[in-house]
């Protein structure tokens, strides 16, 4: 049975979808099956970021309504076979989504992929509840901004209380990302240290990605940054992949790294 990995932020905008796209990505190059599943209605994000757009025909709720079955709208990766993707509906009406046909279809896709990873919404509504329900794992994105931070612990709140699996006495696993790290910013003070931030949410970090340029460019084009061997934050979601596949890979500091100099000095090794 495959693990149930949500993604959420509680703030909008933190880096949630590209996070998605790329630890699919990921994962599927550590060679396992994984299924990323886009819950943010009416928004239709993470089909575009992963360059599939025009390949989507059937959505969610088109599986959980019976009209498809989840093999018609599961929409295969371009560039990896292990990835698979489903669509959110176009429709922004959240009644949509129903516990029962939800559970259904989690259950139905942890059968087949080793990995479903669901991308939530902003916010803490109702579609951000519906993505926690029934999953077994979440990943925190947060930006190191007191704003995110304070939306990142209300959604654990939400999490520790209305998940299935806290319902049935367990515990819903909780990791960390922190996305957007500028290190100049952090030395200065400016942005908070990563100690700071695990002061107040006290949850396991899974890994540190540094503020990337190329990252829009990449959405925009398609091909997540993960693809780019020359990006820090690429590097850091194979690391972060690695990870959540069980392999031992130790956290990198972003904050004191500078791209430039650590590519000049790998540059350096080879001339
Ligand atoms: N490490 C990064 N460096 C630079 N830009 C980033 C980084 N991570 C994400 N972004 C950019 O931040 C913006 C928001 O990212 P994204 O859409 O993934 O956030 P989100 O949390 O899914 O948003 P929403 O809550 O609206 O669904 C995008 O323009 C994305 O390209
Ligand atoms: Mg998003």
């Amino acid at each position: 049975m495959g693990e149930v990995i949500a993604v959420i932020s509680g703030k909008g905008g933190v880096g949630k979808t590209t996070a998605v796209a790329n630890l699919g990505l990921g994962i599927a190059f550590e060679g396992k099956k994984c299924a990323l599943v886009d819950f943010d209605l009416g928004q239709r994000n993470l089909d575009m970021i992963l360059g599939l757009e025009n390949r989507v025909v059937y959505d969610m709720v088109h599986v959980m309504d019976g009209e498809a079955s989840l093999k018609q709208a599961l929409v295969k990766s371009k560039v990896n076979e292990n990835l698979f993707f489903l669509a959110a509906s176009q429709t922004k009406d959240k009644s949509v989504l129903e516990s029962s046909k939800i559970k259904k279809l989690i259950d139905d896709l942890r059968k087949e992929y080793e990995f479903v990873i669901l991308d939530a919404p902003a916010g803490i509504e109702g579609g951000f509840e519906h993505t926690i329900e029934f999953a077994d794992t979440a990943i925190i994105v947060v930006n190191p901004e007191v704003s995110s931070i304070r939306d990142a612990d209300r959604a654990i709140g939400i999490l520790d209380s209305k998940s299935q699996k806290v319902k049935d006495g367990l515990e819903v696993k909780k990791y960390l990302i922190i996305n957007r790290i500028r290190p100049e910013m952090v030395q200065t003070g400016e942005m908070l240290k990563s100690s700071d931030i695990f002061e107040i949410l006290n949850i396991e970090l899974l890994g540190k990605i540094p503020e990337d340029k190329g990252i829009i460019d990449a959405s925009n084009r398609g091909n997540p940054i993960i693809l780019n061997n020359n990006s820090l934050a690429g590097e850091a979601y194979k690391r972060i992949s690695a990870r959540l596949c069980g392999k031992k890979v130790p956290i990198v500091n972003v904050e004191s790294l500078h791209g430039d100099g650590i590519f000049k000095k790998i540059a350096g090794i080879f001339k």
